[in-house]
């Protein structure tokens, strides 16, 4: 037999002749222009190798002698997948689950055509911890606010009995709800949407925060509404957090004119915010909410629409599914990613340490009133926002940062997320603040 042409694991794996622990940064970066497609930009001459704590990865940078390929640093993770590992790198408790479940439980691959035993386990730890009726298990987060979209439209028909085919879905601007077809269909950034139309029709958008404006429409146009879908705090957008009496005056708003309330908590969810659900920190309740990343414990690409009774039950047979949705593996990481935001208190830790970050951003913004402009956030989900001057350029601030171990992103010119694992400890928050205050003070 002749050997293959994949063999090893981590450093040593070799495929087809070049073995992956060779590689310099700019060799992989080659490898990316060479193969990839050109839809993301990564940061230039670092490249992530492994985990070292739950906040910590060693990244490889370029050897400034001919001798080796890279030297290893560590990189504190400043963003966590985009809030995919609120659990924190590698946590051990969901990954010490999944060991067992796979090597000594023996886990199946099934689809949802014939019933696991793990999937009475997700939905009762699903329902129970968002307080919905009923859940339905998809996989990324994208799809998550795809499925409401459609579910919204069916309650719209079959409950609200709009006419047929005038099903409107109204978003809010600014919003950022993925990349499908859907998604970019409800957005108004011009990157998303270029040369990608003709887009979905029976959409509408407000300015977000702004409830004159919404209830302007839902006055002119609430009998062929179905839903106001929107993130309760915008993500994306720049951690935009809205007025504390928005949402409550949101949802008086869709009851008195029988529109769902259709939450995107892809980002906000599992304790990111300092509360369970972002939309817990308003004291209201939606009708549909959608999770995606941290609901697979940064381990698998796990997501879900829950809602209520009356609008989760418009699905029939056929008319929504996913393979791998709530398969079982998918099924018990999913328990586990709950049962690790429970019992390591990580909505209350996000809460502390966003405290501690507020107060270190607050002191910036006084040593710098002309560089920084304003600091926002609730719990871990924070950004400062920088006056809009050439020289005030998020992106330098992410190179400057990563420079000094610390990985952080830019969401617009001059606004940088910071967003790390609810699992950082105040050591780490203080060596995040650290390096932020240096790059600024260079700016
Ligand atoms: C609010 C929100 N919804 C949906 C998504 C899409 O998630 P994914 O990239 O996993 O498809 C994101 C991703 O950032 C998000 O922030």
């Amino acid at each position: 037999m002749s050997e293959s042409p994949i063999t090893g694991y981590g450093d040593d794996l070799t495929v087809f002749g070049t073995r992956i622990g060779d590689l310099s940064p700019e060799e992989h970066e080659n490898i990316e222009k060479e193969h990839g497609g050109f839809n993301y930009k990564p940061l230039e001459n670092v490249v992530v190798s492994h985990v070292q704590d739950s906040s910590t990865l060693i990244c490889r940078k370029p050897s400034q002698n001919n001798v080796e390929k890279y030297i290893e640093e560590e990189l504190l993770d400043g963003l966590c997948c985009y809030s995919a590992v609120n659990q924190g790198q590698l946590n051990k408790t969901i990954v010490d689950a999944v060991v067992a479940h796979l090597t000594k439980e023996k886990l199946p691959t099934v689809p949802r055509s014939i019933r696991h035993k793990y999937m009475s386990a997700f939905l009762l730890t699903i329902s129970n911890f968002t307080g919905m009726d009923r859940v339905i298990p998809k996989v990324a987060g994208v799809e998550a606010p795809d499925l409401m979209f459609k579910i919204a439209r069916r309650w719209g028909y079959n409950v609200k009995k709009i006419e047929k085919n005038k099903a409107i879905i109204v978003g809010a601007t600014g919003n950022f709800h993925g990349r499908s077809m859907t998604a970019i269909s409800l957005s108004d950034d011009p990157d998303s949407r270029k040369d990608f139309g003709p887009f979905l029709p029976g959409v509408e958008l407000v300015p977000f925060n702004d409830i004159d404006a919404l209830e302007t429409l839902f006055v002119k146009k609430g009998d062929s509404i179905a839903a106001f879908m929107a993130e309760p705090i915008q993500g994306e957008a720049g951690v935009i957090v809205p007025n504390d009496d928005y949402w409550p005056k949101v949802r008086e708003l869709c009851d008195k004119y029988n529109i769902l309330l259709a939450l995107d908590e892809v980002q906000t969810g599992y304790g990111r915010t300092g509360e369970h659900f972002a939309h817990q920190l308003y004291n209201i309740t939606p009708d549909l909410m959608g999770c995606g990343k941290a609901a697979g414990g940064g381990i698998l690409p796990i997501s879900f629409v829950a809602g209520k009774d009356e609008v989760i039950k418009t699905l029939t047979p056929g008319s929504e599914g996913s393979t791998f949705g709530g398969y079982p593996l998918a099924s018990v990481v999913g328990v586990y990613a709950v049962k690790t935001i429970i019992d390591q208190n990580l909505a209350q830790n996000a809460r502390i340490r966003g405290a501690q970050l507020m107060q270190h951003y607050l002191e910036l913004k006084e040593e710098f009133p002309d560089k920084i402009k304003e600091v926002r956030g609730k719990g871990l989900l924070t950004a400062f926002e920088m006056h809009h001057h050439e020289h005030l350029d998020g992106h330098k601030v992410s190179v400057e940062l990563l420079k000094r171990g610390v990985y952080a992103k830019e969401t617009h010119h001059s606004t940088v997320r910071i967003a790390p694992a609810l699992t950082i400890e105040a050591w780490q928050i203080d060596d995040l603040a650290e390096a932020i205050r240096d790059v600024v003070s260079d700016l």
